[in-house]
């Protein structure tokens, strides 16, 4: 599925986009226009017009320094790229409903209309409108790390869906329909946007000449014609999109290599294999050093800020002290935590999600040695008579935090910091599997003081499994 969306429609998208135009040209030449229509209703049409162009022209612009940005790992340039973007997203959002209301409101600019005046509309309308949704009200800033290295990796002809796989689903969204409006924008009026008027910079003054002294000057390429401008046009935009995947360096892939599988002697970050991977998948919430510092870390979609990956301070664990071992980390990585807010990325390979995981203990300063792993053993039986000693043992060790039913609402938790997990509604971060669920209680969560929830490995392995089977049966929804 990721495989259909993320690497194939696009190019056939990308190429409908490139080839139609000059199949369009050469049947119906004359068609190649935008049919005027400025006889009608001149005053709206001129607001409607420069909101609508200077706001495409400025989301280009935009798009390009948020695209280059996300690949060269630079927080800055995906920050510009927010703010252009959410002002040149409401010009031409206002734009492109100026000119649908005008056409309308105007009785013969209806009757002119096609199809494809209102459906460019329409179809830009919801691609905006998805973008700004998730800009504006979501507070969700660096997606185009995301986007931009996985446009990239298509540019470069060595597609990485995961990319997109993993991106949030209004960036999914925004993307697939963008690519479905480059697929269809030939079809329509807006193909004249080829023939931009580059011959006006090299063109003489213009006079009536005949044939024979046509392109007397050799500059001009010969880019009178209308074939020649579509041709130089679109192969300046081919090339420079080949040069986005193939010239520019990402940081932690050789230049040109899909994926490097193998650790090297890294010295910093950014050289390791994985830290592309990470820009792309993690960036937009952790920031590109892993330090948490990002602004979409108000984003009202987290139910607490993402981590700061550089203190460790990991809490979803299976080792005796405390500390993450990288079975954990991959864990989280793989499964995510979805009721902390951080998605997962169950679609990475083995390969991928350990150099991820080496991305993190990099990062991650001055790593104690994570203890041995608690030995679970295999998942029992959940007998009635498990389940009843597992209920009187939640009564007397967790109810003083999680409360009698589980709903997170002890006595103690009105003073804790972080609420105690509501389990009787399912708010189980790192997963309800058994064996999660044992090493939860067995190893705590480890946390700020007054955070934490403690160890309860002084109970007998029979006893913690009973403690499991309890809310395996009874408690969890
Ligand atoms: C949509 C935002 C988002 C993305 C994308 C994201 N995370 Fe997170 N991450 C979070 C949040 C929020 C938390 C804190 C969750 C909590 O404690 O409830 C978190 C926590 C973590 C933790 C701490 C786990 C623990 O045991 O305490 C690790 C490790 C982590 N993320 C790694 C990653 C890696 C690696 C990636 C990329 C593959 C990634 N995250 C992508 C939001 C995100
Ligand atoms: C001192 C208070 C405290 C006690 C006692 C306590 N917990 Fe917790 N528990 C917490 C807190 C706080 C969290 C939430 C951690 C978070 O969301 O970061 C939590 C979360 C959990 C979770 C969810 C883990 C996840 O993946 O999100 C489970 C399951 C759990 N506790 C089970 C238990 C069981 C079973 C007991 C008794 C054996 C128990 N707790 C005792 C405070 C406590």
């Amino acid at each position: 599925m990721s495989l259909a969306l993320w690497a194939v429609y696009p190019y056939l998208c990308m190429t409908l986009f490139f080839v139609v135009p000059f199949i369009r040209l050469r049947k119906r030449p004359f068609e190649f226009t935008t049919r005027a229509t400025t006889m009608f209703n001149r005053r709206l049409l001129g607001a409607a017009s420069l909101l609508f162009h200077w706001g495409i022209i400025l989301l280009l612009v935009g798009h390009a320094i948020g695209i280059v940005g996300g690949v060269l790992g630079l927080g800055s340039w995906v920050h510009a790229f927010f703010w252009i973007g959410v002002v040149g997203g409401f010009m031409a959002l206002s734009g492109s409903i100026l000119a649908v209301v005008r056409r309308l409101a105007v009785p013969e600019l209806r009757a002119l209309s096609q199809h494809d005046d209102y459906g460019v509309h329409i179809l830009l309308i919801a691609i905006l409108s998805v973008a700004l949704y998730q800009s504006v009200i979501q507070l969700i800033w660096g997606a185009a790390f995301n986007a931009g290295l996985w446009l990239a990796s298509l540019f470069r002809f060595q597609p990485e869906p995961e990319l997109m796989a993993g991106a949030p689903l209004y960036t999914q969204i925004h993307v697939f329909l963008a690519f479905t409006f480059l697929a269809y924008f030939p079809f329509t009026k807006l193909v004249h946007a080829w023939t931009l008027p580059v011959n006006y910079l090299v063109r003489p003054y213009q006079s009536m000449r005949t044939a024979r002294r046509k392109f007397q000057r050799r500059f001009e390429l010969a880019l009178r014609t209308d074939t020649s401008v579509l041709t130089y046009s679109i192969v300046t935009v081919v090339a420079l999109l080949l040069a986005v995947g193939l010239l520019l360096p990402t940081p932690g892939r050789p230049r040109g290599m899909a994926q490097a599988g193998t650790a090297t002697s890294a010295t910093t970050v950014v050289d390791l294999p994985g830290y592309a991977l990470f820009l792309g998948s993690c960036a937009r919430c952790h920031g590109v050093k892993g330090d948490g510092q990002v602004i979409s870390k108000a984003s009202p979609v987290f139910a607490v800020p993402p981590r700061n990956l550089t203190q460790g301070h990991f809490r979803f664990v299976s080792t005796t002290n405390g500390v993450a071992s990288d079975t954990d980390l991959q864990h989280t990585v793989q499964h995510g935590l979805p009721a902390g807010g951080m998605p997962g990325f169950p679609f990475l390979s083995d390969d991928q999600v350990a150099s991820l995981v080496q991305v993190i203990d990099h990062l991650w300063v001055d790593r104690p040695a994570p203890g041995p792993e608690i030995q679970a053993g295999p998942v029992p039986q959940f007998t009635s008579a498990l389940v009843s000693r597992g209920s009187e043992l939640f009564a007397t060790n967790c109810s003083v935090c999680h409360g009698p039913s589980g709903a997170g609402d002890g006595p103690a938790a009105a003073n804790m910091p972080v609420r105690p997990a509501d389990l009787a509604a399912g708010k189980v971060k790192a997963g309800t599997d058994p064996t999660q669920l044992y090493y939860r209680v067995a190893a705590g969560i480890p946390g700020d003081a007054g955070a934490e929830m403690p160890s309860f490995a002084f109970l007998p392995e029979p006893d913690i499994w009973s403690v499991v089977a309890y809310l395996k049966e009874d408690v969890l929804p």
